[in-house]
């Protein structure tokens, strides 16, 4: 029992260590979006069969999984911390998903075939995106931030959740 809880705890210590040092590359911590923020989303975006999706920063991809509903022709995650993607990987096999998962930058790809952007990261990482986005991506293409804005852009809309402080916001580029 000893050795049991031992090694629990070290595994933890390691995946925290993990996480710190991917933090020092990324400068987001992994928090993944939350289902009532997602229905929220999903509630107020309309995706055709002709748009590319793309997550930055995708974590464990749930933005791609849920639009896979609408089958849209591509869904495409770039996730930079090598433990979340090999999951979310395993999980898109898992689920027969079409959606690509890269252990890439999403800084160094191309994003100009994008129709629709998710992003959930800090805000000055946001403010970088964006400044990536609105210089390669298609007028028109919508991008979504969940929690921070993009400083000096209107949003087409905003969804608030009282209480909690959090909000998602509709972006036109
Ligand atoms: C707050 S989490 C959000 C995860 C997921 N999008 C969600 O909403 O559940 C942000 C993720 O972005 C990843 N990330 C941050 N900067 C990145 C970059 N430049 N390229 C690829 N992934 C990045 C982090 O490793 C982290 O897992």
């Amino acid at each position: 029992m000893f050795y049991f809880f031992l090694s629990l705890g070290l595994i933890v210590i390691l995946f925290l260590l993990y996480n710190i040092v991917v933090y020092y590359f990324t400068r987001v911590p992994h928090i993944k979006s939350k289902d009532s923020r997602l229905e929220k989303v999903f509630a107020n975006l309309d995706i055709k069969k002709t748009d590319n999706i793309y997550e930055l920063g995708c974590g464990t991809a749930e933005f791609l999984f849920r639009a896979e509903k609408y089958q849209p022709a591509k869904l495409v995650g770039y996730e930079l911390s090598p433990i979340i993607c090999w999951y979310a990987q395993f999980k898109a096999i898992r689920k027969k998903s079409k959606a690509k998962i890269k252990g890439k930058d999403f800084f160094k790809v191309d994003l100009s075939d994008a129709d629709v952007l998710y992003l959930f990261l800090v805000d000055k990482v946001v403010q970088s995106a964006w400044q990536k986005i609105s210089l390669e991506a298609k007028p028109g293409t919508l991008v979504i931030v969940l929690n921070d804005k993009i400083h000096g852009v209107q949003p087409e809309k905003v969804f608030e959740f009282p209480g909690s402080g959090a909000k998602i916001s509709f972006y036109r580029v």
